[in-house]
């Protein structure tokens, strides 16, 4: 058993390390530096306890900071088990004012390379505020699932649905409720009574919100900070065509240029998957489902076939789809000898490492953490990046800063939107209004040197649309 902390991390002498990268990091996070001038003195988030639960990285110590700036008591963990940024969480809990023998920041329960019960664990910790949390910050929509699944196993013992009762993380998660509910019948359900609303950071977990809403379960508010223009089109995209090849260089040193390389999936995230590969010199090939995906990734010059059609010939294999059963273990034993398999969806569920374990006399062998040379019994053998999850994150520090200040920017226009104005969102999913989502542009323009041209007042007439914007209907997608 672990107890219960105050915090958890790794090491509290690593926080004057990461205490440097998050004043580099400011530097380059604009939006949020300009929310902590703007709101300073206004305090909006006096009050409000929000419970985070996302990359624990450098970026996201600049998200907290800046949260905190607002008035906000705040706690976090991360919502990846390898994607933690030892040094970033050390700071965060030492803080600006503190030490390591006297910690003055935020509680933060999170460290690089957690089992699967300390992950849940760190979850559940997180939530622990004395009074319990009164706002999420969520990313994969974890802690909003923790949250939903207590409340239905407090009320009528009801499991998760079946498919997901096989998996280890099912059996830590019931574990995790049957403790719980035996020390304290109704928490989750007085939790999710008291929560103002989540605001959600990425595709999966925007996912399940708009179920947990359909099926009319849905237990607070939330916003989809995803489908923020400013958000998914500039982080999934320029975020990842920036991490994805950090993460193969990182973890391989593989030259990339000359190779063929796989994308599954050719949303927001496969975008810049194939741009970074390419902008490598690798041949790219995608496979989708969708075909308007499909024709966009056409006539942007890439081959669009059935990962079937590759499998034998490729040399390096990125799954980003958000979608599950994307490369199986049979598919990963047909692969060339010392073919790199890597994710950066959401959830490990993309690539089946399960089944890949399960193959007759197959062999694991670490050549570092998060890198795993599998070898099969014909001798021949693959590479699999961070064990299936998130390989940006898990083998690199995840993407850069100043497209993180996009994302976190809205994240904390979110937070301040659903906590000073609760009544003007009854419970739904949301997404942030447009004036705001060109604030966040507009917050990012003049580090970059940008001049933006002014609309004359006829010409605004003319299009219909104000001077100071909105510049686009809802409808228009960028
Ligand atoms: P998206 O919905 O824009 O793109 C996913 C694409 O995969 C879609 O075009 C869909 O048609 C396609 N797809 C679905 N099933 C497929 C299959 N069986 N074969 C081939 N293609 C298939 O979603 P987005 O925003 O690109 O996100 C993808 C995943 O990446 C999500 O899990 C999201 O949470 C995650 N994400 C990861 C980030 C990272 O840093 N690694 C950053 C942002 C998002």
């Amino acid at each position: 058993t672990i107890e219960n902390l105050s915090f958890k991390v790794k090491d509290l002498a690593l926080a004057e390390a990461g205490r440097h990268q998050i004043r580099l990091a400011e530097h380059e996070m604009p939006g949020l530096m300009a929310l902590r001038e703007e709101y300073r003195d206004s305090q909006p988030l006096a009050g409000a306890r929000i419970g985070g639960s996302l990359h624990m990285t450098t970026q996201t110590a600049v998200l907290i900071e800046t949260l905190v700036d607002l008035g906000a008591d705040v706690r976090w963990c991360s919502c990846n088990i390898f994607s933690t940024e030892d040094g970033a969480a050390a700071a965060i809990v030492v803080g600006r004012d503190g030490t390591p023998e006297n910690p003055q920041g935020v509680p933060v329960f999170a460290w690089k390379g957690e089992t699967l019960e300390e992950y849940w664990w760190c979850t559940e910790q997180m939530l622990d505020f004395p009074d319990g949390p009164n706002m999420i910050l969520d990313d994969g929509g974890d802690a909003t699932l923790l949250i939903h699944k207590g409340t239905e196993f407090e009320a009528n013992g009801v499991v998760p649905p079946a498919d997901e009762e096989a998996s280890d993380e099912y059996r830590v998660i019931l574990d995790l409720l049957n403790r719980s509910l035996a020390e304290n019948p109704t928490r989750f359900t007085e939790m999710g009574k008291q929560i103002k609303g989540v605001t959600e950071e990425t595709t999966t977990g925007v996912m399940r919100l708009y179920e947990f809403e359909r099926d009319g379960s849905l237990l607070f508010p939330a916003i989809n900070v995803n489908d923020a223009v400013t958000k998914s089109k500039f982080d999934n995209k320029y975020g990842t065509r920036h991490s994805l090849i950090d993460g193969i260089n990182r973890a391989t040193d593989t030259l990339i240029g000359g190779k063929t390389a796989v994308v599954c999936g050719y949303g927001d995230v496969g975008k810049g998957s194939a741009e970074s590969l390419r902008g490598q010199g690798a041949r790219v090939i995608i496979t989708e489902i969708d075909p308007i995906c499909a024709l966009q990734a056409a006539m942007d010059g890439y081959q669009v076939t059935t990962l079937e059609d590759v499998l034998e010939t490729a040399d390096i294999f990125i799954t980003s789809t958000g979608n599950k059963d994307i490369i199986s273990a049979e598919q990963m034993q047909r692969m060339k000898p010392q073919a790199i398999v890597g994710n950066v969806g959401h959830f490990d569920n993309e690539i089946d490492m399960a089944g890949l374990a399960r193959i007759p006399g197959v062999t694991k062998t670490e050549i570092k953490p998060q890198v795993h040379e599998w070898t099969f019994p014909d001798g021949s053998n693959i590479i699999v990046l961070s064990e299936g999850r998130l390989l940006n994150l898990g083998n690199a520090t995840g993407h850069p800063s100043f497209v993180m200040s996009n994302s976190f920017t809205n994240q904390t226009i979110a937070q301040i939107e659903l906590w000073t104005k609760t009544e003007e969102y009854p419970v739904g999913v949301y997404t942030i209004p447009k004036h705001l989502d060109e604030k966040v542009a507009r917050l990012h323009l003049d580090a970059l040197g940008v001049k933006l041209t002014e609309l004359t007042k006829s010409q605004a007439e003319y299009i219909g649309v104000d001077v100071e914007g909105p510049y686009k209907p809802d409808h228009y997608r960028y």
